[in-house]
């Protein structure tokens, strides 16, 4: 039986160390859950950047997949436009993003032959995928990628799975806007439960 606490506390060499503690934390519960119940599906990050995030998911779930996507080059030029004259974010904070490489995100992971990397803009890098899912990471920042991200992760959860959607309560105001026009289309209320994470996430739960 695999202690699955100490597994992802241990993920980041050098052991704990990751610099949101609620986030991390609370993640490690979760997954508790997601066992405890017996919660089938696959995991994925959408947005992974240098997969600071991506690397606990790997090491918590040792027998599910971990599609990881991201361009791996920053965001869509549009939509960072977009996001930039909307006052959301700054081209420093665009910048900063073209700043990784996948080598860098590979050896972070624990179970290599888990990982699936599905790389160029989502949700073009789809590419037809069709999976099933008990957590998901939703990270990439703005309204339309988020939403996207909504849109194809939601109804693919299994009952009783897990999006984390990061930085909801955050500065970066599409995410919020986000999720309520995903809320509207669907025409159901999710359930939610904002986190006090550094960056506010939101974790919603397939009902
Ligand atoms: C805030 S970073 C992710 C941080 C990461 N989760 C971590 O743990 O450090 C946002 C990432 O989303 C990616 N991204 C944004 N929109 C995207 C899209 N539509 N398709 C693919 N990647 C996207 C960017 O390239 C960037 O690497």
């Amino acid at each position: 039986m695999i202690n699955r606490s100490n597994t992802v506390r241990a993920a980041r060499k050098g052991g704990y160390q990751h610099s949101d503690y609620v986030r991390t934390e609370s993640f490690e519960l979760v997954v508790k859950e997601i066992y405890k119940k017996g919660i089938k599906g696959n995991t994925a990050e959408l947005g992974v950047f240098r997969g600071e995030f991506a690397q606990y998911i790997n090491a918590a779930f040792p027998d599910r997949k971990c599609y990881l996507f991201d361009t791996f080059d920053g965001f869509d030029a549009n939509e960072a436009l977009r996001e930039l004259k909307s006052g959301n974010c700054t081209d420093a904070f665009v910048q900063a993003y073209k700043q990784t490489n996948l080598v860098a995100v590979m050896k972070r992971m624990r179970y290599l032959d888990n990982i699936v990397i599905k790389q160029g803009y989502f949700p073009k890098s789809l590419e037809g995928l069709e999976e099933t899912f008990c957590f998901v990471s939703l990270d990439v920042d703005f309204e339309d990628s988020i939403y996207e991200g909504l849109k194809y992760f939601y109804p693919r959860m299994e009952q009783g799975g897990y999006i984390f959607v990061h930085d909801y309560n955050s500065d970066l105001r599409g995410v919020e806007k986000a999720v309520d026009r995903y809320e509207v289309d669907i025409g159901k209320a999710l359930y939610r439960m904002p986190l006090c994470d550094a960056n506010g996430t939101l974790v919603i739960i397939k009902g």
